[in-house]
């Protein structure tokens, strides 16, 4: 197993699963995350080899696209595109019904857009990621207008949640979406209908999108390590 931290591998091995099941003539939904970030790699070395062909993303982020073209995948604009053939996402957390929670990376709004227009959304994750309820957890993202920051928050406690606007790394200042918003990650005392509270946090004005991926997943793929060996099932 090397050096590698168990995790890493996980994703890595995951990663590198799902950029196996993309086919010559494909358009790619290109997902955000450390995870993906390993597909966006294989995928891009599986045409450097000359494995697949006439392969183009559609990045789901900033992030996406600035990896796609690191590694040499051609990316193209769902106004370009007629169709979108496989998305590979990665999940912060997975429900046994493989409902999702996203947006760890603040890009579910777009995610959302790319992964519920694919023919087939394969979902990457490490056996960390696996609840047995959503926001067991992970906090709940919710992208919102600055504007409405205020009244969305007083809105998501009446609903028995507690917000938090998500701020940088460095604590100075918001994290502002790709499409400059805010996002509040929003701590459930448990989620019991997922598709229920997807339709009410997003009807709150204000709201852009929240990181409830509900039916969406055709396959989750999942990186464990058992006995110190990196497997995907
Ligand atoms: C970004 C996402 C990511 O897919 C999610 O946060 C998982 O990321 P990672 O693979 O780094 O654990 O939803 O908005």
């Amino acid at each position: 197993m090397g050096d590698m931290d168990p995790v890493k591998l996980m994703k890595q091995e995951v990663g590198r699963a799902a950029a196996a099941q993309v086919k010559s003539g494909s358009i790619v939904g290109l997902g955000t995350g450390s995870t993906t970030a390993f597909a966006i790699q294989f995928i891009g070395e599986r045409i450097a080899a000359g494995e697949i062909t006439d392969v183009v993303g559609i990045p789901t982020s900033f992030q996406a696209s600035v990896l796609a073209k690191k590694h040499g995948i051609p990316l193209t604009t769902l106004d370009e595109a007629p169709r979108i053939d496989i998305a590979i996402d990665g999940a912060d957390e997975v429900d046994p019904q493989q409902n999702l929670i996203k947006g760890g990376g603040a890009a579910h709004t777009r995610e959302k857009v790319v992964d519920g227009l694919a023919a087939r959304f394969v979902v990457v994750v490490d056996s960390s990621k696996l609840v047995d309820k959503l926001g067991s957890t992970f906090a709940l993202p919710v992208e919102v207008l600055p504007m409405a920051v205020a009244p969305v928050t007083r809105a998501l406690e009446a609903l028995g949640g507690a917000p938090e606007l998500r701020m940088g790394v460095n604590k100075d200042g918001p994290v502002i979406t790709d499409q400059g918003n805010m996002v509040l990650d929003v701590t459930m005392p448990g989620i019991d209908n997922p598709a229920e509270l997807e339709k009410t946090i997003n009807n709150i004005p204000g709201v852009l999108e929240n990181g409830l991926f509900v039916g969406v997943a055709d396959e989750v793929l999942i990186g464990e390590v058992i006995d110190g060996k990196a497997s995907v099932r």
